[in-house]
């Protein structure tokens, strides 16, 4: 939540920290803004996306090359010109652009007002940099020193970069449980919440840690310390981001384009991990922790929003195949009800970000009471890769989209991956199933492909037939449950259609009272176990005048002839049939936003990662 990005060196800041904006804009869009540095400091902010702010900076000087740029999710104080980042010390002296928050902003508040300090606005962040200016001035401290005080002072999360006009050489950025990342290019530096902003100037990142504070200078120097002040050596790495990744290219929304990079993506998932003709499965992260993945008592998922959902086909995944006992949680929740989670539990984290507060505070908790802690996550070097000590990346390359796509099938994929490779170590699935199971993920990319093209103009029609619905019902049973509730998430965040996921037997007991002719109900039916359950279910829909929409496995006779459309997809084993289910109602929910005039990829009140709890 909140993009940051910083620039210093010899080009031109503005255009780099437009550009980055633009590439972080996924982080949130309530406001945008820039301070830059040349003979003077000129601060350009705005309400709204970047494309205001450019349009209102347009004449004015943006000259400098140093300078710092936001785009706000908001937190305290409502989206306007005057909450918008960058902030301003009381002495004019020092610019500030954060993302996180400051818990105890108001006793800080409190403290400046009575030292003569006047703020302008409602929020935390301008908080902290009169916080820090007060500090600085009261020993004349250099810009870092008074950072690095005035932080260890703060109660909260942070990512910050600050600016001092009195020393334009230098940018001094910290971060405690918000991300921010270093980039060393040619007498330059850059810093922003994630390489994305970075990618096309250098590869050559540092990933800065918790209560880590960077000094970049113009002269080149690079100097890492802790909030306790002990100097830190830079770990350098490499990041391998194209800039294709980070573009629309020909497609009209980054959803869609995420969405018909599936067989790419999840083919990307199993590459050098499966091969079916030799009979072998390997996922890195499970081998080198083989002992105690193995023997674990108990696997615990933790996850919020979409990577929830993935977890829960987890659980089916790992109980049916692996025979091993799953628990899945909103992380939000574990991390605040003491749980029981012993030294022989495994937990794993299940994040696109791998920057999500809460899934992030969870892990913590689960390490602090011995668990081994397992990361499946899609961003490179993010914090839970970082905190884990085993973990499994899904390649999926950059997901910009708000709404998850192609991260949730990566997800899944590495889930199907990891309870194939275990259900057969431990014995639990005979070797000609997992032979099955391993030829049928190779050729799930394929059918994602064919189901994407075959599906295509049937799902633009029904989209048009329920576009204009208040509700929607979203049906499964079995592996088809969690794709349920996805389809309806997908639906509410980007149409604003209000829709309830339900095991599709839940339905008596309660929401049938919902149904009549005005109320789709989406069923997911391509199950094969208790097909004639859920065949009943779709009966029950009907005998009320509900619409029913079905997802139905190639040539099934039975359903298309009760439900008002059917959507085929290509068949496959149960334990994978997910990979393709949710792939229609992605779709779908993409062509309603579209003919509601959403805006699909930064649907309102919604940000990419949620780095705030
Ligand atoms: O980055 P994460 O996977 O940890 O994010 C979790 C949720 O915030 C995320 O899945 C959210 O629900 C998406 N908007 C769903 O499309």
């Amino acid at each position: 939540m909140c993009g940051i990005v910083g620039y210093i060196g010899n080009k031109q800041a503005y255009p780099i920290l437009i550009n980055g904006l633009k590439r972080l804009e996924y982080r949130g869009y309530d406001s945008a803004g820039v301070a830059i540095y040349s003979d003077d400091l000129y601060i350009y902010k705005r309400k709204g996306k970047v494309q205001e702010l450019i349009d209102y900076a347009k004449g004015k000087n943006i000259k400098g090359t140093i300078g710092i740029g936001h785009t706000r999710w908001a937190t305290h104080g409502k989206p306007d010109n005057v909450n918008a980042h960058p902030h301003v010390s009381g002495n004019g002296r020092l610019t500030l652009i954060h993302n996180g928050i400051i818990e105890n902003y108001a006793l800080l508040k409190e403290a400046l007002k009575k030292e003569g300090h006047v703020f302008e606005s409602e929020t935390d962040t301008e908080v902290l940099v009169h916080f820090i200016e007060e500090i600085q001035k009261r020993d004349n401290l250099k810009l870092e020193e008074a950072v690095r005080i005035a932080l260890s002072k703060v109660v909260g999360a942070y990512a910050i970069v600050v600016m001092d006009k009195q020393d334009p050489d230098k940018l001094v950025a910290a971060r405690k449980a918000s991300p921010l990342v270093i980039g060393i290019g040619e007498d330059e530096f850059f810093v922003a919440s994630d390489p994305t902003p970075i990618a096309e100037y250098t590869q050559k990142v540092v990933f800065l840690n918790d209560e880590e504070i960077a000094m970049v200078n113009r002269n080149g120097d690079l100097q890492i310390k802790t909030i306790e002040d002990e100097i830190q050596t830079p770990f350098i790495q490499e990041v391998d981001l194209k800039i294709e990744e980070l573009e629309k290219g020909d497609y009209e929304h980054f959803m869609l384009k995420e969405i018909y990079e599936q067989p790419q993506t999840v083919a990307d998932c199993m590459r050098g991990r499966i091969n079916s003709k030799e009979g072998w499965i390997k996922v890195g992260g499970v081998d080198t922790t083989r002992d105690r993945i193995f023997n674990a008592k108990r696997f615990i998922i933790a996850a919020c929003g979409t990577s929830w959902h993935a977890g829960l086909i987890g659980e089916y995944l790992f109980e049916e195949l692996a025979r091993i006992s799953v628990e899945v949680e909103y992380a939000s929740e574990l991390r605040y009800r003491n749980p029981i989670i012993n030294s022989d539990d495994v937990v794993i984290a299940l994040s696109q970000s791998g920057e999500t507060a809460d899934t992030l505070a969870a892990l913590e908790l689960a390490k602090e009471k011995g668990a081994l802690c397992y990361g499946i996550v899609n961003n490179v070097g993010s914090s839970i890769a970082r905190l884990t000590h085993a973990g499994s990346y899904i390649h999926a390359g950059p997901e910009i989209g708000v709404a998850s796509t192609k991260a949730f099938t990566g997800q899944v994929t590495l889930l199907s991956m990891m309870a194939i490779h275990l259900g057969y170590e431990r014995g639990t699935i005979p070797r000609s199933y997992y032979l099955q199971l391993l030829e049928e993920l190779e050729n799930i990319p394929n059918k994602i492909e064919s189901l994407l093209k075959s599906t295509k103009k049937q799902i633009e029609f029904i989209a048009g037939e329920i576009k204009d619905a208040d509700n929607a019902l979203y049906l499964g049973r079995g592996y088809n449950f969690p794709i349920a509730l996805e389809g309806a998430l997908k639906l509410k965040e980007i149409s604003y259609i209000h829709a309830e996921g339900y095991p599709a037997a839940e339905m008596k007991h309660g929401p049938i009272a919902l149904i009549d002719e005005n109320m789709p109900v989406i069923c997911i039916a391509t199950n094969k176990s208790a097909y004639e359950k859920i065949v009943s279910n779709i009966q029950e829909v009907k005998a009320r005048k509900g619409m029913v929409i079905a997802i139905v496995k190639e040539g099934d006779t039975v359903i298309s002839k009760i439900a008002d459309y059917t959507i085929e997809i290509p068949d496959t084993d149960e334990p994978l049939t997910p990979l393709l289910s949710v792939v229609p109602l992605q779709l779908l929910s993409y062509h309603i936003a579209l003919m509601r005039g959403c805006n699909v990829d930064q649907p309102r009140n919604l940000a990419k990662s949620v780095t705030v709890e």
